[in-house]
């Protein structure tokens, strides 16, 4: 075969396997009173892709968040979830669908231990006595060890009210709670390593990683350009409620993305 022919099929091959996305943000929109947060957001996220979400301090990100987890409803747009138009009733709806959120201020509640948090809502029973429904805190401490162990997190106890944690271990917890639902096939972080030491950071930065090898999707936010090179397929630039551009990362330096934030334009 000559060489000519083997790249059209290269071509061709590649056209067969072109993937839809697994979300598709259209035209979204949100308005605080006179705020106009969300401007017209749209950009894909594809299946098995890290993207990165960038932008200055009220550009508009956690608003994006808000939206596609079910918190805010857009005031337009669309959503697609697997090609699908998407309306989801809310926060519950989402994490059916398969979109898991870790927020910006964790929402733990603090005088709960790890597992109470980990499992809050969906807490295994048993019975007791064979017929009283009581909570199988054994269960919930074991699986929560467990989840913690995956990410490669240790806490000394487990026992411990959350509010006597450190920001680290409670992003732990936070995370860990994330991959409890075994049907994410989306892990969207808002800011995840922002309060945190440089160990943790690294932690989580590997967790990231890991869930990207596992096959799923996750959108993350942060200010951090080495973490976002670090770990992004795809960075998403969002600025005054626009995303103002949408690049691979192999393909730019932090000085492009500095200068995309900052208004500017690619040389
Ligand atoms: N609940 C709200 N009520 C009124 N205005 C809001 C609300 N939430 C966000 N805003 C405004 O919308 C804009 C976008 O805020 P958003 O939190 O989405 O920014 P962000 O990009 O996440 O910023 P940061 O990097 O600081 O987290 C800001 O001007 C903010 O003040
Ligand atoms: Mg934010």
């Amino acid at each position: 075969m000559q060489d000519d022919e083997r790249d059209i099929l290269g071509v061709m091959d590649s056209m067969d396997t072109a993937v839809s996305p697994l979300l598709s943000l259209q035209d979204l929109r949100k308005s605080y009173g006179a705020i106009e947060a969300a401007r017209g957001v749209s950009f894909d996220i594809f299946p098995n892709e890290v993207v990165a979400m960038v932008g200055d301090n009220g550009a508009g990100k956690s608003t994006i968040v808000k939206m596609l987890s079910g918190v805010v409803k857009p005031d337009g747009g669309q959503l697609f979830w697997q090609g699908k138009p998407f309306h989801p009733s809310g926060p519950d709806a989402v994490r059916d669908a398969g979109i898991e959120t870790m927020f910006q201020d964790l929402a733990l509640v603090n005088d709960v231990d790890a597992p109470g948090n980990l499992f809050m809502g969906q807490e295994p029973m048993k019975r007791w006595l064979g017929f009283l429904p009581i909570l199988d805190r054994k269960k919930m401490r074991l699986e929560t060890e467990r989840l913690l162990d995956q990410i490669k997190i240790k806490l000394q106890s487990v026992d411990r009210p959350v509010r006597l944690m450190s920001g680290g271990q409670r992003q732990a917890i936070a995370i860990a709670r994330i991959l409890l639902s075994a049907k994410a096939q989306l892990m969207i972080m808002d800011e995840p390593t922002a309060a945190l030491g440089i160990q943790e950071q690294a932690k989580v930065l590997n967790v990231i990683r890991n869930l990207h090898a596992q096959g799923l999707s996750i959108l993350v936010i942060s200010h951090n350009l080495e973490h976002v090179f670090s770990i992004a397929n795809r960075i998403v630039v969002v600025q005054g409620g626009r995303i103002a551009a949408s690049v691979a990362t192999d393909e730019v330096s932090q000085q492009d993305v500095v200068q995309l934030i900052m208004g500017g334009r690619l040389q």
